[in-house]
């Protein structure tokens, strides 16, 4: 026969601990006493059911106490937006600091924006291309032994002219397509104004002035009667700006298969107002970057009368001007991903 007492502290004191104290109620050994009832003798039935009764009754009044007593507890609350479990005792944070935009990336949304308001069209270059945009369309035929200064990585597989596509050597690999692009704006009495900033490779013997992966930023202006006084009014306007100073420049007769005239061009050193620094070599002078009148076979291989509209163009370093603007000594550190060197920028 059950031994209700027993039965009773026995189970209170699971619903004193019990975080479902109601569960207590299903307990095996009730349900014992229950069943044990109906084969009590009659005399006894009464007393056990009553005692069976009260037994479940005090059960009820502790069980609803002990809800009563969860419902207060203070729970630690959870910031689920916190970086850690805020319930460890020691959290290990994540590391907070906030990235930087690359030098790079800064000096060339600068440059896009000036010649954007200067009316050039911004356009991306490529990072694979075939070898008719890279050299043909650009004047260079197959065998011209300029292909060769451009140290151009090449891929295994070959375009429908059986030529190994490229890894641009530079963004005057662009000039075609914009230039047959924008065609319909000369056809219109607009001139063609473009320009692509953008990521160029060659195979180079790395140093702290040469890397296999830079910048250059690239201009197309093509019109009627468009002369080299305008290359270089157009190319001294964006410089000054760019620096935002007034400078000196000067153009010396230079060779590229793509323009004739080909320049290259240099600009007073804007650092030591041409007295002579290690920026300038103590020349007073640098040399920035290769310009000219754009050829007559590559207006003509994109479209273009050569008779009818004349244009220049120009592309130089972005690297350089950005390790000039702010005194970096060695082009490798853009493309070393080293934290320490990206975040003083
Ligand atoms: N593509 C030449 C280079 O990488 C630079 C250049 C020179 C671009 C003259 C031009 C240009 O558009 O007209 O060396």
């Amino acid at each position: 026969m059950t031994d209700s007492n027993s039965v009773r502290d026995d189970l209170l004191a699971r619903i004193s601990k019990s975080q479902q104290p109601h569960e207590v109620l299903r307990a095996p050994e009730l349900r014992a006493f229950a069943s044990e009832l109906k084969n009590l003798p009659s005399e006894q039935r009464a007393d056990a059911g009553r005692a069976l009764n009260d037994l479940k009754q005090s059960l009820q009044a502790a069980i609803a106490k002990r809800e009563a007593e969860l419902l207060d507890q203070t729970v630690t609350p959870i910031d689920v937006t916190a970086p850690f479990d805020v319930n460890t005792t020691s959290p290990s944070l994540l590391p907070a600091e906030k990235g930087t935009i690359h030098p790079v990336s800064q000096e060339i949304a600068k440059m896009s924006d000036i010649l954007q308001r200067m009316g050039f069209m911004v356009f991306e270059s490529r990072e694979i291309d075939d070898q008719y945009h890279m050299f043909e369309s650009l004047n260079f035929p197959a065998g011209h032994p300029a292909r060769d200064d451009f140290d151009t990585f090449m891929t295994v597989e070959a375009d429908k002219s059986s030529e190994p596509f490229v890894a641009p050597a530079h963004t005057s690999t662009m000039q075609n397509r914009i230039i047959k692009q924008l065609k319909p704006q000369l056809d219109a009495g607009q001139p063609i104004a473009a320009t692509s900033i953008d990521r160029v490779f060659r195979n180079e013997d790395l140093d702290p002035r040469h890397e296999h992966t830079f910048y250059q930023y690239e201009g197309i202006y093509i019109d009627k009667d468009v002369h080299a006084g305008m290359l270089v009014a157009t190319l001294k306007t964006f410089l000054e700006s760019y620096y935002e100073k007034s400078l000196d420049v000067r153009v010396n007769p230079f060779y590229f298969p793509f323009t004739e005239p080909s320049f290259e061009f240099s600009l007073s050193c804007p650092f030591c107002e041409s007295e002579g620094c290690v920026v300038c070599s103590q020349t007073g002078w640098i040399e920035l970057l290769g310009c000219g009148m754009i050829h007559p076979n590559v207006l003509e291989m994109a479209g273009i009368d050569p008779r009818v509209y004349t244009g220049f163009a120009w592309g130089g370093g972005v690297d350089r001007l950005v390790m000039m603007k702010r005194g970096i000594e060695d082009v490798r550190h853009f493309q070393s991903a080293k934290l320490d060197f990206l975040r003083q920028f």
